[in-house]
């Protein structure tokens, strides 16, 4: 063992065995002869964390080996059960907001400072991965457990948070910072379910959305752990991506409304074909976002013809339409070019398309003071780093619309996400755990 090591276990026996306070107060003497670290260095149980992973993905586990729970579906509230046991044996004092959002808060020592809130989402897109926000709610529960287990009480209070219904479009971010609208309330989520519905399923109170609202500046910091989604960490063989800024993401239901006739007798010349429109659409949408250069992406993601059968020229046509990008105005000036092409495509199909806005979730930088901590955290794990921005949207965007915010990215194999295939390796997850315990601790720090 170099010396190097050897000082690192040696603080890592004594944080153990005597709670990192302790040797905080020792360290300045032992420092002197055995060349310390400045700071104690708390680990994470890398085990552990991976194995509560492992448990967490057999809730709604997919022939494919990913995941399928959709929020207010059973396996969501079954997974979120397990989780409020994870945090109960963290000594997290746990409770689901109006919201729906379950938060296991820690006292810190001083009663008036703010809350340090860390944590992700356990919900899933359809035939999902089983690492997509699990991720970093397991994380944020083993740093608390880290914490807990060296009996290290934090300056700040703690709390841990899972965000119910992130992947519907940051719902339970958005109840948390008074942004969800009583019309959203009224949309059907994927689980069939209405999202106010779903919030009393997973014992929230949507009557009383109010008392989940958390204010500017109530908050000393958000912090979130996640994969990374894309290749780049990978490919680049890099340990820790930090978030400069979170794509916004809007979405819009599109209906094509045309003319349902008989397949057999209606000539080729006299149809309107609300599907061949759609197609002619989705086209479309591809030609204007790739038109411009950037880093913008837009997607067609779901179809429905109706009244959906062999015989019958599809009379109506609802799809979705989602666009990206770091810049709003950007979103904005390609939603107003796709509109003028569906124009051109409805005069001449004798279709008419209609755009209902469903939901839109704004870019946000991350805060540059936290974006240090991120780095320095992992630098002190001896972690390599990139700055990079998220295009995947994350309940990070709207909490920093609310007080600073951060994020941590750790590499997906092959960069494939919202797929069974999914993939994150269990030292990567440990070493992003391990640089939330280190930014938490710094942001504790910070004066
Ligand atoms: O759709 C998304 O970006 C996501 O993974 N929440
Ligand atoms: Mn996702
Ligand atoms: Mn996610």
């Amino acid at each position: 063992m170099n010396r190097r090591n050897f000082t690192r276990e040696l603080t890592g026996v004594l944080a153990g065995a005597l709670g990192v306070r302790a040797v905080a107060v020792i360290s300045p003497t032992l420092r002197e002869r055995t060349q310390l670290p400045a700071q104690p260095r708390l680990r994470v149980n890398g085990v552990r964390l991976n194995e509560s992973l492992s448990a967490l993905a057999e809730f709604g586990k997919t022939a494919a080996g990913g995941v399928t729970r959709l929020a207010y579906g059973d396996a969501d509230r079954a997974a979120r059960e397990y989780a409020m046991g994870l945090m109960r044996a963290a000594k997290l004092e746990v409770r689901v907001d109006a919201a729906g959002n379950i938060i296991g808060r820690r006292a810190g020592r001083e009663a008036a400072l703010p809350a340090i809130l860390f944590g992700s989402h356990i919900d899933s897109v359809p035939d999902g991965g089983r690492y997509d926000g699990n991720v970093g709610s397991m994380g944020a529960i083993e740093v608390a457990q880290t914490l807990a287990d060296n009996n290290v009480v934090t300056r700040h209070p703690l709390e841990v948070v899972i965000f119910q219904n992130e992947e519907g479009g940051l719902i339970g971010s958005r109840g948390m910072i008074g942004a969800l609208t009583e019309r959203e309330l009224d949309l059907v989520s994927r689980s069939g379910k209405t999202i106010r519905d779903g919030i009393t399923f997973i014992g929230g109170d949507p009557a009383r959305l109010a008392e989940a609202r958390r204010k500017p500046g109530e908050l000393a910091a958000y912090l979130e752990l996640h994969i990374e989604q894309g290749a780049v960490l990978d490919t680049e063989k890099i340990d820790i991506g930090v978030v400069e800024g979170i794509v916004g993401i809007n979405w819009w239901d599109v209906t094509v409304q045309g003319f349902a006739n008989h397949a057999g007798t209606t000539p080729m010349d006299r149809r309107r074909d609300a599907l061949l429109a759609a197609a002619r659409f989705i086209e479309a949408v591809n030609r204007v976002v790739t038109s411009v250069p950037g880093r913008q992406v837009g997607t067609v993601g779901r179809i429905q013809a109706l009244p959906g059968a062999p015989n019958v020229i599809p009379g109506t046509v609802v799809l979705s339409l989602e666009l990206r990008d770091l810049d709003a105005a950007k979103i904005n000036m390609l939603y107003e070019r796709i509109r003028a092409e569906a124009r051109r495509i409805g005069d001449a199909s004798g279709t008419v398309f209609d755009f209902k806005e469903i939901n839109v979730n704004e870019p946000a930088p991350t805060d540059p003071r936290l974006r240090g901590m991120i780095a320095d955290a992992a630098r002190e794990l001896g972690l390599t780093t990139k700055v990079m921005p998220s295009g995947a949207g994350h309940d990070a965007q709207d909490m920093a619309r609310i007080g600073p915010a951060g994020m941590i990215f750790v590499p997906s194999v092959g960069g494939i996400s919202h797929s069974p295939r999914e993939l994150s390796r269990a030292e990567d997850i440990t070493n992003g755990a391990n640089v939330l315990l280190g930014t938490v601790l710094k942001v504790d720090a910070a004066r």
